[in-house]
């Protein structure tokens, strides 16, 4: 059994992780609406404020249901969010496996904001979650994605064909995995 993931706060080094909530939906329409932010990922730059609240309710849906959990990323000491970062989907029955996901404000890439955050969140899925297999997928073309993953000890193991279909094409996506140790 897992603890009921929608009120799983972490402290992440100087970060304090929160279950994404109705109030960060200001905060994800900057994030959201940047280009650079979801040239790779399964959204339009978002353009109102509505779309950020349908992702809160996606995030808070996967909490609700124990199927994953996204968190709001803020600095402990400054309330702004800069981020989230989480469990797209968890299987815990055929298998104990979770895919992890992330973002971060353009401002903030290139200061190893991510990989200062990513070994609390892999701890909380092998430790709190019990997991033993942690993926993620990355389409290609992101580089910065698959060298946070390379440099977290995650192995890519392969590339899936047209994976995914966003944006009116579909993507091939690299699939990459990190075993418990
Ligand atoms: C994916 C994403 C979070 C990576 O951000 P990032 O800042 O490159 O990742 P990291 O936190 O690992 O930081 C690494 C960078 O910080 C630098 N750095 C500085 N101090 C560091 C430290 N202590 N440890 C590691 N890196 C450090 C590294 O040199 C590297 O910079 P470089 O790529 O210019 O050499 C970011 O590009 C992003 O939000 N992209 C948009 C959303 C997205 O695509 N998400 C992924 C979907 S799969």
């Amino acid at each position: 059994m897992i603890p009921p993931l929608e009120r799983q706060a972490l402290t992440a080094g100087p970060y304090r992780l929160t279950p994404l909530a109705q109030g960060d939906a200001r905060d994800l329409l900057a994030l959201f609406s940047d280009p650079a932010v979801a040239e790779f990922m399964d959204i339009n730059p978002l353009v109102n404020f509505s779309e950020a609240r349908e992702i809160v309710d996606w995030a808070r849906d996967m909490a609700a249901g124990n199927r994953g959990l996204r968190w709001a990323i803020r600095r402990a000491d400054d309330p702004r969010l800069i981020g989230t970062v989480g469990f797209n989907s968890l299987e815990l029955e055929r298998g104990r496996r979770g895919e992890v996901a992330y973002d971060l404000e353009r401002a903030h890439w290139g200061r190893g904001v991510m990989s200062e955050i990513l070994p609390y969140v892999m701890a909380f899925g092998f430790e709190t979650l019990g997991l033993h297999r942690l993926e993620a997928m990355v389409t290609v073309g992101n580089i910065r994605s698959c060298k946070l993953l390379e440099r977290q000890g995650f192995t890519l193991e392969g590339r899936l064909r047209d994976h995914a279909y966003w944006k009116g094409r579909f993507w091939d996506q690299l699939i990459y995995g990190r075993l418990a140790d």
